[in-house]
């Protein structure tokens, strides 16, 4: 949510900036602006829209100044227009600040603010922010602005991760982050800031990730790192990145969701390959290693996730309590942190996460620390709040996930959680070899079988031609295939905008049934495994009330073929790794549809990848 840029050093900022803001367009797209030092003032720029609208618009301007900052905005206060994009300038003009979060007391803060007399152009709690500085700053005799911006930061209760600009102190930037991510690279007599390390591998390799209750201090020449609280000095950790830039390519691909799902046979093999032993194939979670005495003691898991990563996390579940027979819980984790949930020491909190930046995700996370629990993170991210605050945890590898709609992340999950579940089972001896082994040589095979599917994307697309102009659809699924048909529904609605329901196929005698005549579509997961029975019988329900039926068959199932409108065939495989293939078709006929409709795929309405707000 909102994306953040900065820049110090002997060059020009703008074109770090604007190139910057588009690498970080994933987190919000609603406005984006810019603030520049230029002939002793700060030069403000902004503009509602995406980042193309304010380049286009600032491309006549003499933007020069080597201290600056950008933002990308995802709307939280006030509706996406020019005045409330970001940077916002207080009342007196003395400090510009970007912002990523949320201020929860704002109202009370402008409140107060309005009674001393401030006066606000805007809906935003960021302006209040910017006033809140500016009145520390100019009420106390001696306040720097790195005080100024300490005292107000202790008045405020909510998320943020933010840049100051102070018009009197024009050598440098201020940096804090409480609850949402900003780095600092450090180049040569340079230093870049943003909200993930993206924008910045061109020029360097050495990144500070700020804590909560940090503040960076930033010169052209050093940066120091201090305690908001107490304004102690803290010694900064610099880490080395491991990105690269071709990562962040769309590589011949139109868009990146479409390279992300065509992507998935590498990446599925790279979460897994170097996890399994090639010769006895044992799987070795070098991540979870010292906590695993007591992930093996554990009474219960609760997994807690949002979003796509909660689809995932359905699948864990399953996975976990047939081999592992740990009993398992599936919670949201925005439901999760409200309600009050009985957390002991004894249980395992897993917290699933492509970005590792979601706040409720976190915040669950901390709530479960509080109380005891180990808590453990499956996250994509290196580097990210949630891989860091967890106690142990495994990465997917996935690599850099730019499209807003989540593939490959999902795919990564799921990986990892088979192994989860695949070596807690032999540590509980729940598992006989022959049903291990099986699924070990099963899960080889999967990026193969998909290099399969993909070649098969124009028969896709030209059924997703048939289907784009539905109103809704409906998915169905029974088992290990009832989160592919949630996760296919998700994919559908947030790219397409066709309203799409997910459902267990039996609940769908409960409700959705009634939605069923000649115009809806329904895609009906039907891979041959335990419930195919069933979910035929689901399928005869459908088509006795004039569905159209498009299903997910395995490979060779000529009845299913004969009885259905459409199909996506996907190889025969063990039903424990089926999700991996039959959400493959799912992901590209939402993206082949969401295209014919002539939708912005990577960048959807209203969303954004990483939500840092609540
Ligand atoms: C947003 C993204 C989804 C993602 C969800 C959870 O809604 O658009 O793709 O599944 O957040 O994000 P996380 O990074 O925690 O997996």
């Amino acid at each position: 949510m909102c994306g953040i840029v900065g820049y110090i050093g002997p060059k020009n900022a703008w074109p770090f900036l604007i190139k910057g803001l588009k690498r970080l367009e994933y987190r919000g797209y609603d406005s984006a602006g810019i603030a520049l030092f230029q002939n002793n003032g700060i030069q403000v720029q902004k503009k509602k829209g995406k980042v193309s609208e304010l380049e286009n618009f600032c491309c006549d301007l003499n933007l020069s100044g080597q201290i600056g900052m950008a933002h990308t905005r995802w709307a939280t206060h006030g509706e996406p227009n020019d005045v409330n994009a970001h940077p916002h300038v207080s009342m007196k003009g003395i400090f510009t600040i970007i912002h990523n979060g949320i201020i929860e007391n704002y109202e009370k803060l402008r409140k107060d603010l309005a009674n001393k007399g401030y006066t606000f152009y805007g809906e935003t709690d960021t302006e209040v922010l910017a006033n809140l500085i500016e009145y520390m700053y100019s009420e106390g005799a001696h306040v720097t602005a790195e005080l100024a911006v300490r005292m107000a930061l202790s008045r405020v209760v909510g998320a943020y991760g933010l840049v100051v600009m102070c018009k009197e102190e024009p050598d440098k930037l201020i940096a804090a982050r409480k609850s949402s991510p900003l780095a600092i690279g450090i180049g040569e007599g340079e230093y870049y800031l943003a909200s993930d390390a993206t924008p910045m591998i061109e020029y360097t390799k050495n990144v500070v990730y700020l804590d909560d209750h940090n503040v960076a201090i930033i010169s052209k020449n050093s940066f120091i790192l201090k305690s908001v609280d107490n304004g102690d000095e803290l010694t900064p950790e610099i880490q080395k990145l491991e990105l690269s830039v071709g990562e962040l390519e769309k590589n011949g691909y139109e868009h990146f969701m479409l390279k992300e799902i065509f992507e998935q046979p590498r990446t599925i093999s790279d979460s897994f390959k170097g996890r399994i032993d090639p010769e006895t194939k044992e799987v070795f979670l070098g991540g979870l290693s010292e906590v695993m005495p007591r992930i093996l003691e554990a009474k219960r898991i609760i997994i807690i996730a949002c979003g796509t990563s909660w689809h995932a996390a359905l699948i864990g579940e399953y996975l976990i309590e047939e081999y592992a027979q740990v009993p398992v819980e599936v919670e949201y984790a925005s439901e999760y942190r409200y309600r009050k949930p009985i957390i002991r020491e004894d249980d395992i909190v897993l917290a699933i996460s492509q970005s590792g930046e979601t706040a409720d995700t976190l915040a669950a996370i901390r709530l479960a620390k509080e109380k005891g629990a180990l808590v453990l993170g499956i996250c994509n991210v290196v580097g990210s709040s949630i891989a860091r605050e967890t106690h142990a945890g495994i990465y997917t590898h996935a690599g850099v996930e730019i499209g807003v709609a989540s593939t490959k992340a999902f795919t990564a999950q799921v990986t990892v959680l088979t192994l989860i579940a695949l070596r807690l089972a032999r540590r509980h001896k729940t598992i006989s070899d022959e049903r291990y082994f099986s699924i070990i040589e099963d899960l080889f095979n999967i990026p193969e079988k998909i290099e399969s599917i993909l070649i098969g994307h124009p028969r896709i697309k030209e059924t997703a031609n048939k289907y784009k102009d539905s109103i809704n659809a409906l998915y169905l699924g029974r088992g290990y295939l009832f989160p592919v048909a949630l996760e296919g529904a998700l994919k559908l609605k947030e790219i397409s905008y066709i309203h799409a329901e997910g459902y267990a196929a039996g609940e769908m005698k409960h409700g959705p049934i009634a939605l069923i005549d000649s115009n809806l579509p329904v895609v009906v997961v039907a891979a041959k495994d335990r419930y195919y029975e069933k979910i035929v019988s689901n399928i005869q329900e459908v088509k006795a009330r004039k569905g159209n039926i498009i299903a997910v068959i395995t490979e060779g199932d000529n009845a299913l073929r004969a009885m259905v409108n459409d199909i996506f065939e996907i190889p025969k495989s063990d039903p424990v790794v089926s999700p991996l293939l039959a959400v493959i078709p799912l992901q590209l006929f939402a993206y082949y549809i969401a295209v014919l409709r002539g939708c912005d795929v990577d960048q959807p309405r209203n969303l954004a990848k990483s939500v840092t707000v609540e």
